[in-house]
């Protein structure tokens, strides 16, 4: 290992001091590794509830037995260039609680981008679930998600993440800034399969 001598050091100190100090700062947003939630005055945070969900569950009288209020899974992301950027990446987290409309596991509204060439990474942080993807001939699939795994999701591709487990699901994810969200096909039309607990097992099934 090669040591400097300390007259050396000294000259360093004095150069140091007499040389223009550039400025060194911290990010403005800090991504906590303890529960992966996002610290900062720019975060947006996002809570949908049962009562946001209409027509996203398949058995509707169940649906409406449920707590109005109760939260099916929040959103924070971080924004830090004006949405339709061109160039620019979002980074977001996701939760979604662990629960269940009779057979079918709680999951995020699911959306494509509005522009089709514009993908996405998600990351599994914790708990177990699946990312549910279906591309425009509505053949629809599904890649499990546990921590450490890791997505690609290509631009035309819609997506959604449902919990399979008991404790909460925390993806993260990054994306381009003028990708866009397109909720309204899927509310219109949904996926072509269901996520469903089939004796405690996850079933991915074909509903038309
Ligand atoms: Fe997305």
């Amino acid at each position: 290992m090669y040591v400097i001598p300390s007259d050396r050091i000294g000259i360093q100190v004095i150069f140091s001091l007499i040389m223009k100090h550039l400025k060194i700062i911290s990010s403005p947003v800090e991504l906590r590794l303890l529960d992966f939630g996002l610290k900062g005055d720019l975060i947006v945070n996002q809570t949908r509830f049962i009562k946001d969900m209409a027509g996203i569950f398949q058995d509707v009288e169940t649906f409406y037995k449920l707590d109005p209020e109760l939260p099916v899974y929040t959103v924070q992301a971080w924004l830090p260039v004006k949405e339709g950027t061109e160039g620019g990446l979002f980074f977001g987290t996701s939760t979604i609680f662990p629960g269940k409309v009779n057979q079918e596991y709680f999951m995020t509204k699911g959306h494509f981008h509005e522009k089709s060439d514009r993908a996405e990474f998600y990351l599994g942080v914790q708990g177990t679930g699946m990312l549910i993807l279906m591309d425009r001939a509505r053949n629809t699939w599904a890649e499990e998600v546990f921590p450490g795994s890791l997505h690609y999701i290509d631009g035309d591709i819609a997506h959604r993440l449902a919990n399979t487990g008991r404790d909460n699901l925390i993806v993260g994810a990054c994306w381009p800034s003028d990708a866009g969200h397109d909720y309204e096909e899927i509310s219109l039309t949904g996926f072509s399969a269901r996520l469903i607990d089939v004796g405690e097992k996850a079933v991915l099934v074909e509903m038309n």
